[in-house]
């Protein structure tokens, strides 16, 4: 039987069903122990969904690079960039090969815009820009988006250093958005131990001034870095130790 795997337990969930008995079995005892752990993935996808809302119809980006995209969900980026712009193009990238043969139902796009899927690791940006290159325009400003998946590689200077590599290739007017947990409650820290003892990747909690320096150079946009239940949310709710940054590259 596989390993429990982050794309499918993080699917588990969200609700969705492309996930093994073994996702289920430790995203169960993950849920027992802290059943919070279910908002949280809820909240970081409201926040992400409201972040691309928000890009799209504000901000004027038309082009978004969802990187750690995950499996289909509800509202993936394509469907809310282009329900705003319908010529929205997005590209996502993900390294799991279970991620890869779903992909397809990420890539309906309307007929106006563009999508794409990219089997790639983040750290391997290179890479990853030049396939990006293919649907997006990389002289015109992107939105990166990092959502669960900077926390999963092993340091926070490798993890700066792949948000930085990627905006650096990037025109100011480009925008980045990081989402992860943070390491500010002991239960959500306790509760990750028992992840890294099963499942792969690791994930490494952060401190929130590590998370910050993702967006060195950039200017983070109102509200700032907040919890995910507190970024123009439609209800505030309490915090979850859960972080959002969106941020743009000046001139
Ligand atoms: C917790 S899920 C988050 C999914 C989605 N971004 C969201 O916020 O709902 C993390 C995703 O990052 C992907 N991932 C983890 N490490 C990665 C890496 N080094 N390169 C690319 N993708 C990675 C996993 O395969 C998984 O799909």
């Amino acid at each position: 039987m596989p390993s429990p795997q982050t794309a499918r337990v993080w699917n588990y969930w969200l609700g969705g069903t492309d996930n093994f008995p073994a996702d289920r079995a430790l995203g169960d005892e993950i849920a027992r122990v802290f059943p919070i752990i279910v908002d949280i993935a809820r909240a970081d996808r409201a926040a992400l969904i409201r972040a691309v809302r928000h890009l799209t119809a504000e901000a004027g980006i038309r082009q978004f690079l969802d990187v750690g995209a995950g499996l289909p969900t509800a509202d993936n980026t394509h469907e809310v960039a282009q329900a705003v712009a319908p010529e929205s193009r997005i590209v996502y990238v993900d390294y799991d090969q279970h991620v890869q043969a779903h992909a397809r139902e990420l890539l309906t796009s309307r007929r106006e815009g563009a999508t794409a899927f990219i089997l790639a690791d983040v750290r391997d940006t290179a890479a990853l820009l030049r396939a990006a290159a293919r649907t997006l325009d990389l002289t015109r400003p992107v939105a990166v988006i990092l959502s669960g998946v900077l926390a999963h590689l092993p340091t926070a200077a490798g993890a700066r250093d792949a948000a930085q590599h990627l905006m650096a290739a990037l025109p100011s007017g480009s925008h980045l958005v990081v989402i992860d947990g943070v390491d500010t409650n002991p239960a959500l820290n306790d509760v990750m131990r028992i992840w890294n003892e099963s499942a792969d990747p690791p994930y490494a909690m952060r401190s929130p001034a590590e998370f910050r320096s993702y967006f060195d150079g950039l200017d983070l946009i109102a509200p700032g870095l907040v919890d995910v239940t507190l970024w123009h949310p439609e209800t505030p709710a309490a915090p979850l130790d859960n972080l959002i940054g969106v941020a743009r590259k000046p001139h």
